[in-house]
This record gives structure tokens, C-alpha cells and sequence, in this order.
């Protein structure tokens, strides 16, 4: 680390935080009003937005050595996870260093000698949300001093962030990022011994962490294929929380998806900010996303997605390889952002309204039965009503069933942050509600069409509001509920398609009924 890399005292603008320490590798200690804070490394925006040419090491690491691996036996840990499937991922890779550790995982709040918020920067909202449970969580801290409080996650990988959490927050015992998951064994006994409030956030691009234990439940598996993004979309924190865009190796992800099929693992869903740019960084090998696709289509797992697809890198070999279908699903979620090319040029996407729309006709014309869904951002700056008009018209030509919608939220440090937004938010709003409405015609219609016909369903449990009632996912993702017995959670069952909602479908399984089984909804 370099000595102006190592000057941390622009966190500090109060007259009492106090430099105690210093150490060989970099390490500073502080004193602020009674709390000591070892910090070993921390985030930095301008280096997170760096790309440079040094190469991706690959680490098959042990994190847990045998001197961990009773810390925390009897004890207790929970962790709260926003955010996206990445992190989702993340807090099962943070479980499974946790239980390899010894921990059991708290049933209540109260039970927890480690608590991990493992948080998401993407929208303000959901950084505001963080900010709350972390005060929320000082009484518990009050009440168990021994208690670690750990914030980890896309927010950590913010300055503004872990200034706040320095400033207003010294219960707050230990901060770790995204690219250093691997040193959480080792931080939380720092944290535990020393009482200090641990700081380890890496700044750099990012290396790819092998073997690291993982706890995964049911019969859903996520697989991380890449880390990172370099697309730089204007208005996206992601490419500065995530680093640089890295493959894991096929065989590493070969090797893991085999493994979860002995498992028995039923469906697969594989993770990148950008998926389809897989292989790009590969300096010694030719070997692309769609070629991973068509090796894990010979792989006997019953079904396998993944997320997130940029349509920028959507290539024509991708589209043959999905459209031999298998375990391939006919589900893509392709995020179109905006219909508006000028709005897609000042977002930074890199491609047009009919570029977007030619790749979702050769999708369509290639797998007929292919279900779209999307991303899209209303009120980027200055977008006009006729600029909004024009992605309700894409996406009534494009006709998705599903689609995750957002009013935009400017993100310190992007370039979008300092555009010029002259779009009320009451305006805002107003066209979310008319787009959500679009939305939701077309999920209805869609699921409408589906009535009569008899589909492939994955079982994942009793549905949320009636324990009587099973609830699954088609191949293409929606949601079925229908009478069975509970022996047929985690099977694939026939459902013939009763009634259609705007959000699920209601269906019936012939065999179950023919074997005694009641057929109507109570
Ligand atoms: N890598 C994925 C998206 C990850 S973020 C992709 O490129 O498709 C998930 C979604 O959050 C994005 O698709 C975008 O629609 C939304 N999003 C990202 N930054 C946002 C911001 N600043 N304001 C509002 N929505 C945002
Ligand atoms: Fe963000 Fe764009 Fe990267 Fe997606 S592709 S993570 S929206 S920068
Ligand atoms: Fe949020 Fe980070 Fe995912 S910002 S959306 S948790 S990659």
C-alpha cells in the first residue's frame, strides 16, 4: 500500500480522534473519543474505478485454519442480507466460514454473538435502510458488549459510507468489503480480542477466491461464474462495490456445477453483473459464455438460469446454444434500462432502441416460447415525457412478462450523479405507476394465455399465505400454486393451468387428484 493510499485522517474531522499506532504492513490504529479503530485497509473510490492491465490471480484459499476452527463453537450468529442474488450468494459463502468455524445459526436475535449486515449501495433507499438497523441494533450492543456487529457488502466498499459508520456508529465493531470476504474467519477473533472496531476494505480490482465453504439449503443453487463489471453504466455503483470483470475458470464452475448434481440440487441459476462477458478476460484461453452454456447443458441438473445477461454482449452464438433448450431455460432476463436511444447513450449502455429490439426479435424467432423480462429506470436525468414514452412503447413491442422497475437514485461518484435532473419526483412517480401499470396488463395477459395447458412445475414448498396450498416455478419462472401433498416438494410435478392472477397462476395436478387429493382452492 502506498503512503498517500495510507492517509486516513480526511474520516476524521473531529478535534478528538487521535493517531495511537502505526505498523510495518500499513496498519493504523486511532483513538476517537474512547474507541479505538485498527484500520488495516479502506475503501477508495478512485482506486475501485481503476482498471488496470495486471493480471487475475486465482487463490484456492483455506480461510479456516485449525486454530479457528473451534472459535465459535457454542455460539451464535445471524446475518441480514439486501440486495441482490450476488449477495445473496455472498451471505452463503459468510455462513459457511461462519459454521466451518463453529457457529450455529441464531433462530432469534437475541441468541447472536455475531450479527453481519451484508448490505447493498445501489439505490439511496437501500443504504437508508441500513443506516436504521444499524442504529436499531446499538440497544442489542448495549445489552451484549461481547456481541460483534459486522457491516460487510456493497455499502462498505463506499468512503462516504465508512466515514458515517466512524463518525456516528462506533458500536459498529467490524467493516469488510466484497473483495476480502475470505478474511472474515481472522477478522472477527481480531475484533473479538482487541474490542477495537476493525476496518479491512480492499480497494483493489480483485482477485478470484477458490474452495470457500458455502451453505447452501433446498433445492435451488446460485454458482458464481464471474465477479465484477467494467460496463460503467452512468448512473451504477456496481463497477466501484464489485471491481473488475473476472471469470472463474470452467473447470472450477464445471467442477462445482457436477457437484451440486450429485447433491441433487433440482435447478441452478449462474451469477455475474454481466454474464455474457464471461471469458473475456481469459488471456490463454478461447472460451466464451456460450461455450460454458453448452458444457453445462450436457451436466444432468434439471434446469439452469442465469442472471445477469447485458444485451450489449448478447451474441448469435449465445441464442443457438440456448436454443437447444434441454436444461437450458426459455427465460431470459435481458435489461433494456430505457426505450429512449439518447437516454441509453447518456445511461452509457452501449446500444440503441433497435439494436435492443432487433436482439429480442432474433431471441423470439430462435426459441418461439422465449419469456423476456427486464430492467428499466424511470426519470434519468432530464429524461423527457416523450423520452418515457418511449419506453412504454418498447415495452409493449417487446412484450415482457415480468420486469424489476426503479425511479432513478443518484450514486455518489457516478458520473450520472452530477447530471443536470430537472424531472420533478411527484413526475417521477407518476410515470413508475403508469409503467408498473403497463407492466402488469401484460404478466396478466401472458399468464391468461396459459390456461388449459399443462406444464413442467419445480415443487419449492407450501405457498406463503396457505400451508395447504404448494406453490412452485414453471420453467420460465412463474409461480404456480396448486393442492398437493408435501412429498412432492423439491419434485417436478405435472400442473395443468387453472386461473391466471397478474403475479401467479393457479393449477391443478391430475394425478394427485386421481389418488384422492382435493381438487378446488379453499
Ligand atoms: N448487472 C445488472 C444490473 C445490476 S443492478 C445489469 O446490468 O443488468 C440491478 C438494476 O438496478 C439495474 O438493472 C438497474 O435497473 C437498477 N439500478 C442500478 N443503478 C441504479 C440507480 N442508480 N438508480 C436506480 N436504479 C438503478
Ligand atoms: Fe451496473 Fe451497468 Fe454493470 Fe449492470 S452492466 S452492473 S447496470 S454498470
Ligand atoms: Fe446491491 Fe451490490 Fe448487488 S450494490 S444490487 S448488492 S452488486
Amino acid at each position: 500500500m502506498s503512503k498517500e493510499n495510507k492517509d486516513y485522517s480526511r474520516y476524521f474531522d473531529f478535534s478528538d480522534a487521535k493517531l495511537i499506532g502505526e505498523s510495518e504492513d500499513g496498519t493504523l490504529k486511532y483513538r476517537i473519543r474512547g474507541r479505538d479503530i485498527t484500520i488495516h485497509s479502506q475503501p477508495d473510490l478512485l482506486a475501485e474505478k481503476k482498471r488496470g492491465r495486471q493480471g487475475i490471480e486465482v487463490i484456492y484459499d483455506h480461510p479456516v485454519t485449525e486454530e479457528l476452527s473451534d472459535f465459535g463453537l457454542g455460539k451464535y450468529y445471524e446475518i441480514v442480507t439486501y440486495g441482490c442474488q450476488m449477495n445473496e450468494h455472498d451471505s452463503e459463502t459468510i455462513m459457511g466460514l461462519l459454521e466451518q468455524m463453529g457457529y450455529t445459526q441464531a433462530t432469534e436475535r437475541k441468541q447472536a454473538d455475531v450479527i453481519l449486515l451484508n448490505t447493498c449501495a445501489i439505490r439511496e433507499n437501500a443504504e437508508d435502510k441500513v443506516f436504521g438497523e444499524i442504529g436499531h441494533l446499538k440497544s442489542f450492543k448495549l445489552e451484549k458488549p461481547s456481541l460483534i456487529l459486522g457491516v460487510c457488502g456493497c455499502m462498505s466498499q463506499e468512503e462516504s459510507v465508512v466515514n458515517r459508520i466512524l463518525q456516528k456508529h462506533p458500536h459498529v465493531d467490524l467493516i469488510f468489503g466484497t473483495h476480502n470476504i475470505h478474511r472474515l474467519p481472522k477478522l472477527v477473533q481480531e475484533a473479538y480480542y482487541s474490542k477495537e472496531m476493525v476496518v479491512d476494505v480492499w480497494n483493489k480490482e480483485g482477485d478470484i477466491i477458490e474452495n470457500l465453504p458455502k451453505k447452501r439449503e433446498g433445492i435451488k443453487a446460485w454458482v458464481n461464474i464471474m465477479y465484477g463489471c467494467d460496463k460503467f453504466c452512468s448512473y451504477c455503483i456496481v463497477p466501484y462495490t464489485r471491481g473488475k470483470e473476472r471469470s472463474r475458470r470452467p473447470e472450477d464452475v464445471l467442477l462445482e456445477v457436477r457437484d451440486l448434481a450429485r447433491q441433487g440440487f433440482q435447478e441452478i441459476t449462474l451469477l455475474g453483473q454481466n454474464v455474457n462477458a464471461y471469458g473475456k478476460d481469459f488471456t490463454d484461453l478461447n472460451y466464451t459464455f456460450a461455450d460454458l452454456m453448452d458444457d453445462i447443458r450436457k451436466i444432468d441438473i434439471p434446469r439452469v438460469r442465469f442472471t445477469t445477461s447485458h444485451p450489449r454482449d448478447f451474441d448469435d452464438a449465445l441464442i443457438s446454444v440456448l436454443a437447444k433448450k434441454g436444461n437450458l431455460v426459455e427465460q431470459i432476463h435481458l435489461p433494456v434500462q430505457s426505450g429512449n436511444s439518447l437516454i441509453l447513450r447518456k445511461m452509457g449502455r452501449k446500444y440503441t432502441r433497435e439494436h435492443y429490439l432487433e436482439l429480442a426479435g432474433k431471441i423470439k424467432k430462435a426459441i418461439p416460447d422465449a419469456v423476456l423480462t427486464t430492467d428499466i429506470i424511470v426519470g434519468f436525468p432530464g429524461e423527457t415525457n416523450e423520452q418515457f414514452e418511449d419506453t412504454l412503447s418498447l415495452v409493449k413491442e417487446v412484450g415482457y412478462d415480468a420486469a424489476f422497475t426503479f425511479i432513478y437514485s443518484p450514486r455518489d461518484g457516478t458520473p450520472a450523479a452530477v447530471m443536470e435532473d430537472n424531472v420533478p419526483m411527484e413526475e417521477k412517480k407518476e410515470r413508475l405507476h403508469r409503467l408498473n401499470e403497463l407492466l402488469g396488463e401484460f404478466s396478466r395477459r401472458s399468464n391468461e394465455k396459459m390456461v388449459g395447458q399443462t406444464v413442467e412445475v419445480l415443487v419449492e414448498g407450501e405457498s406463503k399465505n396457505n400451508p395447504h396450498v404448494l406453490a412452485g416455478r414453471t420453467r420460465t419462472n412463474k409461480l404456480v400454486h396448486f393442492h398437493g401433498s408435501r412429498d412432492q416438494i423439491g419434485k417436478m410435478v405435472e400442473i395443468t393451468i387453472t386461473g391466471a392472477q397478474t403475479y401467479y397462476l393457479r393449477g391443478e395436478n391430475k394425478e394427485w387428484i386421481t389418488s384422492g387429493g382435493a381438487a378446488s382452492f379453499a
